[in-house]
C-alpha cells in the first residue's frame, strides 16, 4: 500500500463519456477538485458512436414540440414504469443542456433561419434530435472535452477501476490499474460519480466498443447499491451485418429518419404490416409513401420504420425467420431510394450521413447512394442499472452517485433514440451538481488498507494460475454466447434457467482463469478482470427477465408475450444480500402526480 501512487479529489468521476464529462465540468464549476478516470484515451468514450443527435424539445423545426410532448413520448416509449420526475427533469432540462453545448462551441445543423437543426426519430412525436450531420456525439464530446480541460479537471487516461472503497458504508474513492504499465492505484474520494456507459459486450452481437462491460453496473452492486430494470435490454434493429468482422455495428436510424426504408427479400416494405391500431394512415397518398401518420387528431410525419425499436428489431427478426431476409441475415435498408424526391441525392445523403456513408464505403464496399445496406438487430442500450435519486443521481450508496447509461429510471421498458445524449447532459449535470454539494459537507474518507491490498492480490492471482487453468477470453466468448442465445431478444423461462445454469458455470471457470507474461498492456489479464462485472451484470439481467413474466419494452417473452397491467406497477431489483447471492425484489413505483397524469392524458388527445 506505502508503495502505491494514491490521488485525492472531493469528486472522482469515472467514465468520460457523455455524462462523465458533464459531470466533471459541473463539479469543477462548483470549486471542488475533481478528479477524471477513463479506461480509454480521452475522447474515445463509446458515446463518439452515438450518432442520431440529442432529443430537446426545442421546437425549432416544428413549434408545437414542447416538454410536456417530450415527457409524454418518453413514458410511452418506457411503457409507463419510468421514473416519471426523471423524465420530467429530462424533457424540461434538454433544450437548456443543448444551448449550452452550444455556447461551448458544439457546432450544430441549421435550418434555413439558422436555429439548431432538428430531426425525426422513432418515437418522438416531431423532429427533434438536435445533431450534427450523424455524428453527434462525436461533436458532443469534442465540446465537452475541450471545456473539462480548460477547466483544470486532472484526467486519468487508460485507467480501470477494481473496486470501489468505502468507509463506514459510504464510497472511499476506488482502487483502480493502469492498463499501460499495469500499476495499481489508489483514488481517495469524498464523492464519486459512476458514468461507465452500457453492457452491450455481455453479447455476441453488440453496437458497444469494447468499453461496455458493465464496470459501475459492477462495481455499485459489489458496494451494496440496487440495480434496477436489468431486464431491459434495448436492440437496435439496425446493425452492419456483413461482414463479419463489423457485424453489429451500428447504422443510425438517423438514415430511417431522413427517410430510409426497411425491405425484406421481395422488396416489400414490411413494416407496412405492422403498423400498431393508435397509427392510423391519414391518406390513400400516405399509404403509398408511408410517409405520413395521424395520432389522435395529430398530425406526424413518421413512416412506419420510425415506430419503436423493439417493434422493429422484432419484424426484421420474423422477416429473417421467414426466409425473407437478406443474404447475410439481415433485411434492406435503402436510402438511395429518395433520388425520386430529391434533386441531388447522392449529394444530400452525404451531407446528412456523411459517417454511414463512409462506414459502408470503407468496411463493406458499398456505397448507400446507390445501394441498399444489408442490416438487423444488434445489442445497443441497456435502460436497467443503478437506482439513483431522480433530482440527485445519488445511488442507495451514500456518497455514490450515478449518471448516463449506467443509471436506471428515466427510459423505463425501453429508450427512445436521441434520449441517450439528451439523458447524459442532464443527469450529468445534476450528478456533478450533487456530487460537489456532497462532498462539501464531508470529511475526507479514512481509506481501508486491508481492503486495497486485498483487492490487489485478488487481481493478481490469475498471474499465479498461469494460462494453461483456463483462457479469460473463451470464458468471454461462452459468455456472449450464452446471452445472445438464451436471453436475447426472445426470451422463454426455460432458456433463461439454462443461462443462470451455464452463467454459474462460467463464473467457477472465470474464478479459476489464468494469464501469463507481465502486466504492461496485458489484454488478456484485462479481460480476466473485465470478467467479474460482465458475469454479474449477466446474472443480473436474467434473474430481473426470469420476474418479469409479461413482456414490455426490451423485454419479450415467448411464454408471456402481451403487457400484464400487474407488472406496470414496479421495477424489478436486484441487490447483493449477506450471504454474497444476488437477491430480486420488487420496487412499487410511486404513483404520479396528478398534473403529470394529464399531461399523459392531453398527449394521447
Ligand atoms: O440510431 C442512432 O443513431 C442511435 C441513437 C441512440 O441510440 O440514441
Amino acid at each position: 500500500m506505502s508503495a502505491l501512487n494514491t490521488f485525492s479529489y472531493d469528486v472522482l468521476v469515472i467514465g468520460a463519456g457523455g455524462a462523465g464529462l458533464r459531470a466533471a465540468i459541473e463539479a469543477a464549476g462548483q470549486g471542488v477538485s475533481v478528479g477524471l478516470i477513463c479506461k480509454s484515451l480521452l475522447g474515445k468514450a463509446h458515446t463518439v458512436m452515438a450518432e442520431g443527435g440529442i432529443a430537446a424539445a426545442m421546437g425549432n423545426v416544428d413549434d408545437r414540440d414542447n416538454w410536456q410532448v417530450h415527457f409524454a413520448d418518453t413514458m410511452r416509449g418506457g411503457q409507463y414504469v419510468n421514473n416519471w420526475r426523471m423524465a420530467e427533469l429530462h424533457a424540461k432540462e434538454a433544450p437548456d443542456r443543448v444551448r449550452e453545448l452550444e455556447a461551448w462551441g458544439a457546432v450544430f445543423d441549421r435550418t434555413l433561419d439558422g436555429k439548431i437543426l432538428q430531426r425525426n426519430f422513432g418515437g418522438h412525436r416531431y423532429p427533434r434530435l438536435a445533431h450534427v450531420g450523424d455524428r453527434t456525439g462525436l461533436e458532443l464530446i469534442r465540446t465537452l472535452q475541450d471545456h473539462t480541460v480548460y477547466l483544470g479537471v486532472t484526467v486519468h487516461m487508460e485507467h480501470t477501476v477494481i473496486d470501489l472503497l468505502m468507509d463506514e458504508g459510504r464510497v472511499a474513492g476506488a482502487l483502480a490499474y493502469e492498463r499501460e504499465r499495469g500499476r495499481f492505484h489508489v483514488f481517495a474520494a469524498k464523492a464519486v460519480i459512476l458514468a461507465t456507459g452500457g453492457v452491450g459486450r455481455a453479447y455476441r452481437v453488440t453496437s458497444n466498443s469494447w468499453e461496455g462491460t458493465g464496470d459501475g453496473h459492477g462495481l455499485a452492486y459489489r458496494a451494496g447499491a440496487e440495480l434496477i430494470d436489468m431486464e431491459f435490454v434495448q436492440i437496435h434493429p439496425t446493425g452492419m451485418v456483413w461482414p463479419p468482422s463489423v457485424k453489429g455495428i451500428l447504422v443510425t436510424e438517423g438514415v430511417r429518419g431522413e427517410g430510409g426504408v426497411l425491405k425484406n427479400s421481395e422488396g416489400n416494405r414490411f413494416m407496412f404490416g405492422d403498423i400498431p391500431d393508435n397509427y392510423k394512415l391519414q391518406t390513400a397518398a400516405d399509404a403509398e409513401e408511408g410517409w405520413r401518420y395521424t395520432q389522435g387528431d395529430k398530425t406526424a410525419r413518421r413512416p412506419p420504420e420510425l415506430l419503436t425499436r423493439d417493434h422493429v428489431a422484432r419484424c426484421i427478426m420474423r422477416e429473417v425467420k421467414a426466409g425473407r431476409g437478406s443474404p447475410h441475415g439481415g433485411v434492406y435498408l435503402d436510402i438511395a431510394w429518395i433520388k425520386e424526391k430529391i434533386a441531388n441525392a447522392p449529394e444530400h445523403i452525404k451531407r446528412k450521413l456523411p459517417s454511414m456513408y463512409h462506414q459502408f464505403k470503407q468496411l463493406a464496399d458499398l456505397d448507400i447512394t446507390k445501394e441498399s445496406m444489408e442490416v438487423g438487430p444488434t445489442t445497443h442500450y441497456i435502460m436497467g442499472g443503478i437506482r439513483v435519486n431522480a433530482d440527485t443521481q445519488e445511488s442507495t450508496v451514500p456518497g455514490l452517485f450515478a449518471a448516463g447509461e449506467c443509471a436506471a429510471g428515466i427510459n423505463g421498458a425501453n429508450r427512445l433514440g436521441g434520449n441517450s445524449l439528451s439523458d447524459l447532459i442532464v443527469f450529468g449535470k445534476r450528478a456533478g451538481e450533487y456530487a460537489a454539494a456532497y462532498a462539501k459537507r464531508r470529511t475526507a474518507p479514512t481509506l481501508d488498507t486491508q481492503a486495497i491490498d486485498a483487492g490487489i492480490q485478488e487481481s493478481l492471482k490469475p498471474f499465479d494460475r498461469g494460462h494453461a487453468s483456463g483462457n479469460p477470453y473463451t470464458v468471454q466468448s461462452d459468455l456472449q454466447d450464452t446471452m445472445q442465445d438464451l436471453v436475447g431478444i426472445v426470451r422463454l423461462e426455460t432458456e433463461m434457467q439454462e443461462a443462470l445454469a451455464r452463467l454459474a458455470a462460467l463464473n467457477a471457470r472465470a474464478a479459476s482463469a489464468g494469464v501469463d507474461g507481465h502486466r504492461e498492456y496485458h489484454s488478456g489479464w484485462h479481460t480476466y478482470l473485465d470478467l467479474r462485472n460482465l458475469l454479474a451484470v449477466s446474472e443480473a439481467i436474467t434473474r430481473s427477465a426470469i420476474e418479469r413474466k409479461e413482456s414490455r419494452g426490451g423485454h419479450f417473452r415467448d411464454d408471456y408475450p402481451d403487457k400484464d397491467p400487474a407488472f406496470s406497477l414496479f421495477n424489478v431489483a436486484v441487490a447483493l444480500d449477506a450471504t454474497g447471492a444476488m437477491r430480486v425484489s420488487r420496487n412499487p413505483i410511486p404513483d404520479m402526480p396528478a398534473e403529470l397524469k394529464q399531461v399523459i392524458e392531453d398527449q394521447k388527445q
